[in-house]
């Protein structure tokens, strides 16, 4: 289901990908939609690989008002927007899009959907810990602000490419706004255990673990893998097996979508809801 009414004056939103057919946005946006007593259509659309700007120049010729963009758009996202937002400014990286009165606005609502979903849903403090991220690509860099603005005691970056680590580092830096330690390390250089362990790499994708010591992981250790699906996480795996509590991204992505709903329609959906539905229906 994409199409919540199809009347022409229904403002319309959309979800930009490739593929795109099983996500779960048009899904979600629908709920919230009901949810909250708004009425609009949201509907997902498939761009070519090449054409993601002229399909975004159509959607807004037709009177679209808004669109989440995923993989792989969103950096074409970041270049096409006139306006971003601080955070989708240091992401890199754009998710929302808004379009008024000829102006694209680019937002970046991941990372605030992760920081929501580990100190909101799951109630776990960021401020005043340790935190290890894992992974520097683009996960991982629209993670950064939303988590250096929570004041962690420190923010260890860990990748297997440790320059990109780096560079997460200096990015942190620049912002001058975080008080705390903050390190890139490799994966064999990782040492001592960790309060917060966040999985931004895309190892899970082929049911891979980051070579991660098992001593990063204390009894106490929360660990989240930004990946979600119906069975346990490869990485969750492993951080159970070390005795950490773990949580995957369904909580992120209805977070990020509910972020960017709120952007859209002033009005903030309850995810929870949400989040007990898609968890059991499964195929999230
Ligand atoms: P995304 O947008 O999902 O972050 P990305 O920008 O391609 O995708 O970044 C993927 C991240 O996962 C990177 O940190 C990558 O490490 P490198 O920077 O060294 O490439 C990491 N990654 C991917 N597959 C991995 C694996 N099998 N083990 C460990 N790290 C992996």
């Amino acid at each position: 289901m994409s199409v919540i009414n199809s009347s022409a004056q229904l403002d319309r939103y959309c979800v930009f990908g490739n593929p795109i057919q099983h996500s779960k946005s048009p899904a979600i946006h629908a709920m919230f939609a009901s949810q909250t007593g708004q009425t609009l259509e949201y509907s997902a659309r498939l761009a070519p690989l090449d054409s993601f700007v002229p399909s975004v120049q159509q959607f807004i010729a037709e009177g679209g008002k808004g669109a989440n963009v995923t993989v792989p758009f969103k950096l074409e996202a970041y270049a096409l927007a006139n306006h971003l937002s601080e955070r989708a400014a240091i992401a890199g990286a754009v998710n929302t899009l808004t379009f008024s009165d000829g102006v694209i606005v680019g937002d970046n609502t991941d990372g605030v959907g992760l920081v929501r979903d580990i100190t909101e849903n799951a109630k776990t403090a960021i401020v005043g810990r340790r935190i290890l991220l894992l992974g520097a690509g683009g996960a991982a860099r629209g993670a950064l602000l939303p988590l250096l603005a929570q004041q962690p005691a420190s923010l260890t970056i860990a990748n297997r490419t440790i320059s990109k680590a780096e560079d997460l580092v200096q990015l942190a830096h620049a912002t001058k706004t975080y008080r705390g330690e903050i390190e890139a390390k490799t994966w064999q250089d990782l040492n001592g255990s960790f309060d917060v362990i966040i999985n931004a790499t895309s190892a899970s994708l082929q049911s891979e673990v980051p070579p991660i010591p098992y001593t990063v992981f204390a009894d106490t250790s929360f660990a989240y893998d930004m990946m979600y699906s119906d069975g346990q996480t490869s990485f969750n795996r492993y951080a159970e097996q070390a005795g950490a509590r773990t949580r995957d991204g369904l909580g992120m992505l209805l977070e990020q979508a509910a972020e960017a709903f709120f952007i859209w329609r002033g009005v903030r959906p309850q995810t929870a809801p949400l989040f007990a539905h898609f968890r059991t229906k499964g195929s999230v």
